[in-house]
């Protein structure tokens, strides 16, 4: 039987409190961020010059988010993360997914422990590939100045220069695979992130 289970995610923006926003805790609905990252498969009628003559329907088709197979479940080790690429080969696509053993914002699986994030520092995208810390259930610090990010609170910054959250790759469990599905939070280097 299939069984789905989906992520929640968050804003992203600011630096919100232990307090307000514990691990495990959705800041966003799904539905909200649906529709705050853009994410549609419709062609929707856009009217052009409206209340003049001139005004007409115009078919516009909204950017659609890949849904990438990425791993499976089970063949995840705890604290080891496994390198992938989204939403698309291009620059800045790097990333990483990791069971934390640790419930976490937007988790998925039965413990809710595993997250997936972009590899590039928010602050001047700075390569985060290597600096997983089991411990800390962090990446960073980044190699240029040290940002440090907590990937049980959905990537917010620990410390450094960086005032951006990691941008955090939103899962979908089905059955033992595991999809990448989107992506909250704006990708260093890219004025969207489905124009890479
Ligand atoms: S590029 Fe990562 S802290 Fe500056």
């Amino acid at each position: 039987m299939t069984n789905q289970v989906k992520t929640r995610e968050t804003s992203g923006k600011g630096l919100p409190s232990k307090k307000d926003h514990p691990a495990g805790k959705c800041l966003m609905s799904r539905r909200k961020f649906l529709l705050s990252s853009g994410l549609t498969t419709a062609t929707i009628m856009v009217t052009m010059n409206p209340g003049t003559n001139a005004a007409a329907k115009v078919p516009a088709v909204l950017s659609t988010y890949p849904r990438k197979k990425i791993a499976k479940l089970s063949a995840l080790k705890t604290d080891k993360p496994v390198a992938f690429e989204y939403p698309d080969k291009g620059a800045f696509s790097q990333s990483m997914l990791v069971k934390m053993g640790t419930e976490a914002g937007g988790g998925i699986g039965p413990q809710k422990d595993v997250v997936a994030f972009n590899y590039f520092c928010t602050h001047q995208g700075g390569d985060l590939t290597g600096t997983y810390k089991a411990d800390t259930k962090s990446l960073g610090a980044c190699p240029l100045h040290l940002s440090t990010y907590d990937l049980t609170r959905h990537g917010i910054l620990i410390s450094g220069q960086a005032y951006q959250s990691l941008p955090q790759v939103l899962l979908e469990l089905e059955g033992d695979d595991i999809y990448a599905v989107g992506v909250f939070g704006l990708i260093f280097g890219r004025f969207d992130n489905l124009q890479g």
